[in-house]
């Protein structure tokens, strides 16, 4: 792939590489969800889409069983511990065990100093952004323990990373995303169970559009201008990371959080 080119899946992998693999991708409605799911069809892998969003769920479903993939749609809102619970039944009830999950559901946040920050905004991304991939985890292990093993994706952000002025409940949760993901990676090393997370910049995705709309013309330019490539990323360039760090690609990888920004942070 060229960098001008963001439109290839990882052809380090081919194309029956996920073959018997079943991938469960929390928020896979839209964004970088999708793309992923779509990735890992393409390679071969059994999906489930869990999203709050139904009807963008099903379409994005439709799509995969046309690429041939064996997909179903399971409606779950993160943040409610029943309904994580009832995924995970739900998906082991259909495709009798889940190799990979991705904990990518998330919400945005309103740009805002944070002494006038509503704290019903924080709490909102703590409820989705951290406890939702908290259930994911804790009913992840449960089954990959009994299972033998799997991988653990967690999407964090560059937020998660460093200072995040005016989105700083967003990037607390983004922070405590990447603690979990290094503790749990360490804890359960030996339980064949890989956890690792990424951590993108701006991907050009809704989430990014509808928070580019909330913003001035200047607010818009310093997103733009935010990375060395001038330029936001592209859901394809992260769903590759995703779908990698899945892979045996990356069987040494664990406790990792792979920054994924044009070189921002560098
Ligand atoms: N786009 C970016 O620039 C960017 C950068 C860094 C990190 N991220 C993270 O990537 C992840 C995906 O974001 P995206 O940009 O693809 O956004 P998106 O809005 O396109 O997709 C997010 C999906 O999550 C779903 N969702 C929201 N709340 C949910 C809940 N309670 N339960 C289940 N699903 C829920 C939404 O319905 C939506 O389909 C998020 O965790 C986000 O924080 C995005």
């Amino acid at each position: 792939m060229n960098s001008n080119d963001t439109s290839n899946n990882v052809s380090l992998l081919n194309n029956t590489a996920f073959a018997g693999k079943t991938i469960l991708i929390t928020g896979g409605a839209s964004g970088i969800g999708a793309q992923s799911a779509i990735t890992f069809a393409q390679l071969g892998a059994n999906i489930i889409i869990s999203d709050i969003n139904v009807s963008q769920g099903q379409a994005t479903v439709a799509q995969l069983q046309a690429l041939g993939a064996q997909a179903v749609f399971i409606a779950a809102d993160v943040s409610r511990i029943e309904q994580v619970n009832t995924l995970f039944t739900s998906s082991i009830a259909r495709f009798n065990k889940v190799d990979v999950v991705v904990n990518n559901a998330g919400i945005e946040y309103t740009p805002t100093p944070t002494h006038l920050t509503d704290d019903e905004l924080f709490l909102k991304n703590i409820d989705v952004n951290l406890k939702g991939v908290w259930f994911c985890v804790k009913a992840a292990l449960k089954h990959m323990l009994a299972n033998n093993g799997g991988q653990i994706i967690n999407v964090a952000s560059v937020a998660g990373l460093r200072s995040a002025p005016m989105i700083s409940g967003y990037s607390a949760t983004k922070h405590a995303v990447i603690g979990l993901t290094k503790s749990v990676a360490v804890e359960y090393a030996r339980a064949n169970i890989r956890v690792n997370a990424v951590c993108p910049s701006f991907i050009d995705t809704p989430m990014v559009q509808r928070t580019l709309e909330a913003m001035d013309e200047r607010g818009q330019k310093s997103v733009l201008g935010a990375s060395p490539m001038k330029r936001l990323g592209q859901p394809q360039e992260i769903a590759n990371a995703i779908v990698w760090l899945a892979s045996e690609q990356s069987s040494f990888m664990n406790g990792h959080c792979m920054t994924l920004d044009g070189g921002m942070l560098a």
